[in-house]
């Protein structure tokens, strides 16, 4: 089957066979399919070169795919507040800039008094979402997040808290919940098993970060799971595993961003997931669950200027603009060359402000819930 009836089939049953997704997802530029991984590169490049995508295919699955976001959330593009709280983590997760054996990573932690102070600068700016983002770092114990969670939303009883703090036990996600934490994000970062071995060490296992997800969402919160685009290794079918996988949890959001090389990782020479791969993967998730929370992130505002721009565009409805501390935002580096280091919280909300009504949307003041949620 051609690939406009391809996206015009994903529009109205918002799925396809495997081998049909294959059509969608390949080629896939990036990592997995590059030239080092490729026994046959001439045959590869020809493979890739028949299957490129014509422009009039890729404006039809972008306009599907906004259509749908339209059709859905209308023009509205929901705000996060993203605080990156600490950078110590006691994983070693080997594409990852603030791994534990980085010992070239500054570290730090924000008090509880530096959050409520980036949230109540964040309330002042019209954020109604923050998201609590940091390493698993052990000094946070349940009852210090417990403790931040509650006086956030003793402060501000209208905004929704997110949590992204990594793999718990259930009676610490049942805790933060209690203790007012609306939303949890936690990548599954892929889900083929040998895919997930080449990416982390023995110590972390792909089984357990699936679990986690089915144990956040049966407590209630709003879950957001999600990949890079273009990891090391990451095969077009590896793709296919996680469109089934997130099939089976039926998340309220879905973040992927391209994967981006650090300098101090053992992938430091890895090329990065592309434009073209994570925009079409956005799309495609767009038309498999119309009514997904789908992030423009900052690792695609950093592989291209306008690459937030052409996520909107392409049927993205959130943006999370930084509101860390300027003395900080320099040390949370996941990968290099990240944007927005240098900011001010004020400075990149109007940024964004004008970024996103560049693409025919408009910020939109307020919690930003899943559609299906009610308050
Ligand atoms: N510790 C929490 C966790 O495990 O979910 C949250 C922090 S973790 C750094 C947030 C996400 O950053 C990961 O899920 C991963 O997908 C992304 N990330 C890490 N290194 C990256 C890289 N080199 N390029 C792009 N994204 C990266
Ligand atoms: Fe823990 Fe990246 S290894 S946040």
């Amino acid at each position: 089957m051609d690939r406009i009836k391809l996206i015009d089939k994903l529009n109205t049953a918002h799925d396809l066979s495997d081998e049909e997704f294959y059509q969608l997802i390949f080629p896939l530029c990036s990592a997995g399919l590059s030239e080092e991984s490729s026994p046959d590169n001439a045959a590869l490049k020809a493979y890739t070169d028949a299957a490129a995508w014509t422009k009039d295919e890729e404006d039809h699955l972008y306009i599907t795919a906004r259509e749908a976001a339209d059709a859905n959330y209308g023009k509205s593009v929901f705000l996060r507040g993203l605080i990156e709280f600490t950078n110590y983590c006691k994983n070693d997760c080997y594409y990852c800039g603030i791994r534990c054996s980085n010992k070239n990573a500054e570290r730090y932690r924000l008090t509880k008094e530096d959050i409520l102070n980036c949230c109540d600068q964040g309330y002042y700016l019209g954020f109604r979402t923050f998201v609590l983002q940091g390493g698993e770092d052990p000094f946070f114990t349940d009852e210090r997040i417990c403790d931040i969670v509650s006086a956030i939303k003793l402060k501000h009883p209208d905004c929704a808290v997110t949590l992204s703090i990594g793999e718990k036990e259930r009676a610490s996600y049942q805790a933060y919940f209690d203790a007012g934490a609306d939303r949890y994000l936690l990548r599954e970062e892929t889900s083929d098993n040998e895919h997930y071995h080449y990416l982390h060490p023995d110590s972390l296992s792909m089984k357990h970060r699936q679990n986690c997800l089915f144990t956040l969402k049966s407590i209630g919160y709003q879950v957001g799971c999600g990949i890079m685009v273009g990891s090391p290794m990451q095969t077009p079918k590896a793709v296919i595993k996680d469109l089934r996988f997130m099939q089976e949890l039926k998340p309220h959001m879905i973040g992927i961003g391209p994967f981006i090389p650090h300098k101090d990782t053992k992938f430091a020479n890895m090329p990065a997931g592309t434009l073209t791969d994570t925009l079409h993967l956005l799309s495609i998730l767009r038309l498999m669950f119309p009514d997904i929370l789908l992030p423009a992130t900052t690792a695609l505002g950093t592989i291209h200027p306008l690459g937030r721009e052409m996520g909107i565009k392409a049927g993205a409805n959130v943006v999370m603009p930084n509101l860390s501390p300027t003395g900080v935002r320099g040390k949370y580096l996941l990968y290099d060359g990240k944007i927005c280091t240098g900011d001010e919280a004020a400075e990149c909300r109007m940024c964004m402000q004008r970024r996103i009504e560049s693409t025919g949307c408009h910020v939109e003041i307020s919690r930003g819930d899943h559609c299906s949620v009610s308050h």
